[in-house]
């Protein structure tokens, strides 16, 4: 097989460079190592800030996002019971953010993608890549019953944290910046109707809660969880209890459900310094990996390949390769700017020092400062919506 661009991995990365790609006129292919059913059905965060929607929409595949999302002018966070609205309307001259889960966002992009003609090629596994330092960079690949090989001009590892794209990248082009967490998030789905119009972030003297939601009939829920937790010491009845004390403030009630999935996630920030080498590039979570307090995720990816995708472009109309070359620090901008928020966002609301330490004190001083100032929620408010040209 023989494309301009090789894309690893049908997640958010890899679907969106391809539609941009397609609508520039530059082929590409995508091989996926899991089925369509799996990427479809994954449970992921749902987040998504107005550039996302942007240029969703502007690919043409956000006829169902328009429809069925739910726009969220503001967000509501707790500290110890006590809650304040953070206005995005007002602070950021009229941003906001939306709600539709990332499994939603896939499958809207797969069918756009397939509905264009764009190849994907399921259940095939990256198994080797090659001549990266070459123009004619290679991909072997193997599926239930046959062994290929994809040839390209560049690669786009697009294939996530434990993909083959970052491990491909020789010993020593890149150093590696990493932050391990010492707690996890347990995530539950309920068929409940949401409690709260709006998101709520939540510290308690017994850890983080998250309060955000799918639907009117859906809710999504998070709780801070020790790493070495597991799932089975969380009974439905234990997740509602915990919901219920570490959620609560005045006049709050907490909707309760059938609970229909439950997961745990471990939290660490990663990141590295150079997202190329040679003809191969990184985009989304091989790259980066953001602590999901503030949902930037899926954010970072498609605004990691809207950069890549215009470089491409760049070279293929004008044979220019500048914007190739800074591809890299065209994306470490953004994605350290999301590097410090998630981190900010994670130690506001997590439980970690005993009540009455000097870093307990910080954490409040935050809080009890965020309820005072303009300034301060002017911040988290415009980075938490998105920051639009950075
Ligand atoms: C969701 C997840 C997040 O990590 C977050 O900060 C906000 C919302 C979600 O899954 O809806």
């Amino acid at each position: 097989m023989k494309t301009q661009v090789a894309i690893i991995g049908a997640g958010p990365a890899g679907l969106t460079l391809a539609l941009l790609l397609h609508r520039a006129g530059i082929s590409c292919i995508i091989i996926e190592h899991r089925s369509r059913e799996y990427i479809e059905a994954r449970s992921r965060a749902g987040l998504l800030e107005q550039n996302t929607v942007d240029l969703l929409n502007e690919l043409g595949a956000g006829t169902r996002l328009k429809k069925e999302a739910q726009t969220h002018k503001g967000v509501n966070l707790s500290f110890e019971e006590t809650r304040i609205r953070i206005d995005f309307e007002l602070l950021t001259a009229g941003r906001h953010i939306t709600i539709f889960g990332q499994r939603e966002v896939i499958k809207d992009l797969v069918k756009t993608c397939l509905d264009r003609g764009i190849e994907i090629y399921f259940e095939t596994e990256a198994t080797q890549i090659d001549k990266i330092d070459t123009l004619s960079p290679e991909i072997e690949y193997k599926t239930e019953d046959f062994n290929g090989k994809l040839h390209c001009d560049f690669i786009a590892a697009c294939d996530g944290f434990h993909g083959i794209g970052r491990r491909s990248m020789p010993a020593g082009s890149y150093s590696e910046y990493q932050n391990v967490y010492p707690f996890s998030w347990l995530g539950i789905l309920a068929a409940a109707a949401p409690s709260s119009h709006e998101l709520i972030y939540s510290y308690h003297t017994e850890g983080f809660a998250l309060h955000s939601m799918r639907s009117d009939t859906v809710s999504r829920f998070y709780i801070q969880v020790d790493n070495q937790d597991k799932l089975e010491h969380w009974s439905d009845d234990r997740v509602w209890g915990s919901l219920k004390r570490r959620l609560h403030t005045e006049g709050f009630t907490l909707h309760t459900g059938d609970i229909m999935e439950k997961s745990i996630t471990p939290m660490r920030s990663y990141m590295i310094d150079h997202l190329q080498f040679g003809r191969m590039f990184l985009a989304g979570d091989a790259a980066h990996i953001v602590p999901p307090t503030g949902g930037k995720g899926m954010n970072l990816a498609l605004a990691d390949v809207r950069w890549l995708a215009s470089a491409f472009e760049e070279y293929y109309t004008n044979n220019k390769e500048n914007k190739l070359q800074s591809y890299s620090a065209d994306c470490l901008r953004r994605i350290w700017r999301a590097q410090d928020f998630s981190h900010f966002m994670t130690e506001l609301f997590h439980k970690q020092a005993p009540k009455g330490t000097f870093a307990y004190q910080l954490q409040k001083s935050k809080f009890d400062y965020l309820k005072i100032s303009t300034a301060y929620q002017t911040s988290l408010a415009e980075n938490y919506v998105g920051l639009k040209y950075i």
